[in-house]
């Protein structure tokens, strides 16, 4: 056959033998190769195909090596009969000059009595010679990839010297247009061929219906969006309801004072908190609609005092606390403003007894924070918040909590570490092992919210809440693979790499 077009060799190769088995026409020719062309044919109709599946069964490389020299059995068999005085196991090793074979073909030609033990601890040949039958079933496959036997077959296979390969040839035969040439097809209707009425005679080129269509220029959905979404299924799933986080801007008051943080506190320095220039202050608070009876004023006066002088029990700050300082706008540094809020409002519910009902809460959103960025920090980043509040709550429960919520991303054997936060106490860290870095890392921070938070919000002494953030950035970045945060955010991300990206799915328990 000559060379050149492949599908004009298919069509020569027909005239001479059909049907043509392609294993036999073209043993050489990779399966794509060999589909192409006959799929170009077929849709001429020049030629009909159909497809055969078959198992063909190929040597292991230590089948190879059987076939070769013989199985771990005969070796040993073979060793002991040359040696007349009969070898202790460390010169049969010698002999065979692999510890593994020697070990395996020892115990099988044990089995089949083809060797034993002497008294003086020797091992012996027992026969003058033996049949190596898998040395000549392992032969059989080599040269003709089968072998009739089929319980041999499955044995070989569980013992790892061979495996099946699936092996698809095709059946061709001549279709209704056969001819030695691939006829020229016209693929663009001209005027010319109009005019002329050429059109009428010429061969056209048919319609591929099972062509892709071309990749489609659309809109595409950010990771983190993904990640988010996946996390508030998880929330309501749990029964959170979803806390309204619409504002960036908050006052020191939502941000810091109501969570007891103290006015002098490291995180409220300029270095981290990006303060608003203009306008400078907010309001006092006030109530935020017509039927919004909450007595603000007095609830202002109570964080006051808590900080300053202390009350509920606790000797507070004893630092002078500013109103100027309180009513300071800032960017909200996180949720946890919206969280302290949500949760005067819920000290102002009834429930059917006349007490504030348990509730739990979730938010996912922008926060912000004048940090040096790098690799895996940005001014901004986005929180994960939840809040669980309900009579006799214990530190337990919060640890027991964190292994069902965490469990449900697939995160398991979780370890806390003891922890500082201004508004809770205890205050957990929490770590988890990750696989694909290969160490613990921290994946939240979590607690139990001070009486002197929940206690001026009028809440009940016995109603405890737990509180918990995490970045939605970390886990993004541990699901995609990413280890610069600037390729996840801002102007160096890469848009196909945004639109790309696979569909997120938390591994669940
Ligand atoms: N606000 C904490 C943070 O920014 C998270 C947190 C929320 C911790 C609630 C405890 C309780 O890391």
């Amino acid at each position: 056959v000559p060379s050149g077009d492949f599908a004009v060799q298919i069509l020569r190769a027909l005239d001479v033998s059909s049907p043509l088995l392609s294993a036999e026409a073209f043993p050489d020719r990779k399966y794509v190769e060999i589909k192409a062309a006959l799929d170009r044919l077929a849709s001429r109709e020049m030629i009909k195909y159909d497809t055969i599946d078959r198992e063909e069964a190929v040597l292991e490389p230590e089948g190879e090596v059987i076939a070769e020299n013989g199985s771990h059995e005969a070796r040993v068999f073979e060793a002991l009969r040359a040696a007349v005085e009969g070898l202790s196991v460390q010169e049969l090793e010698k002999v065979i000059g692999d510890k593994n074979i020697t070990k395996v073909g020892q115990g099988k030609a044990f089995k089949e009595k083809w060797i034993a033990k002497t008294s003086d601890g020797k091992l012996k040949a027992m026969k003058d010679s033996i049949e190596d039958i898998t040395k000549e079933q392992l032969q059989t496959i080599r040269d003709t990839r089968m072998l009739s036997d089929s319980k041999a077959l499955a044995d070989l296979k569980k013992r790892k010297l061979i495996r099946f390969e699936k092996i698809i040839s095709f059946k061709i035969h001549k279709g209704s247009k056969f001819a030695l040439e691939i006829p020229e097809e016209a693929v663009d209707l001209t005027a010319e061929m109009l005019t002329s009425g050429a059109w009428q005679s010429i061969a056209w080129k048919p319609y591929n219906f099972r062509a892709l269509g071309a990749e489609q220029n659309s809109g595409a959905l950010h990771p983190l969006n993904k990640v988010r979404a996946e996390f508030r299924n998880i929330f309501f799933d749990m029964g959170f309801t979803e806390m309204p986080t619409d504002k960036y801007v908050e006052s020191g008051f939502w941000n810091f004072d109501t969570l007891f943080v103290p006015q002098q506190h490291p995180a409220r320095d300029l270095q981290d908190t990006f303060y608003i220039a203009e306008p400078k202050l907010a309001d006092k608070p006030r109530p935020e609609s017509p039927d919004d009876k909450k007595d603000y004023e007095k609830y202002w006066e109570e964080v006051k005092a808590v900080h300053q002088d202390g009350a509920h029990g606790s000797i507070g700050y004893r630092a002078p606390f500013s109103d100027e300082e309180s009513l300071r706008l800032v960017l909200r540094t996180h949720t946890t403003a919206i969280s302290s809020n949500m949760l005067y409002k819920l000290a102002a519910t009834k429930g059917p007894d006349g007490r504030p009902p348990p509730a739990r809460y979730f938010s996912i959103d922008r926060v912000f924070r004048n940090e040096s960025v790098d690799a895996t920090h940005l001014a901004e980043f986005h929180q994960v918040e939840g809040v669980i509040a309900d009579y006799g709550l214990t530190l337990g429960g919060l640890m027991e909590f964190m292994s069902t919520f965490f469990g449900k991303m697939g995160i398991t054997d979780l370890k806390f570490k003891p922890a500082y936060n201004p508004y809770t106490e205890p205050s957990l860290e929490i770590f988890a092992y990750h696989q694909g870095l290969g160490k613990i890392v921290e994946i939240g921070n979590s607690g139990m919210f001070r009486p002197e938070m929940l206690e001026p919000m009028g809440l009940p002494k016995d109603m405890r809440v737990y509180g918990w953030g995490l970045s939605l950035e970390r886990p993004t970045m541990i699901k995609y693979g990413i280890s610069n945060i600037r390729e996840l955010l801002g102007h160096k991300v890469d848009l196909n790499f945004i639109k790309t990206n696979p569909a997120v799915r938390l591994d669940k328990n």
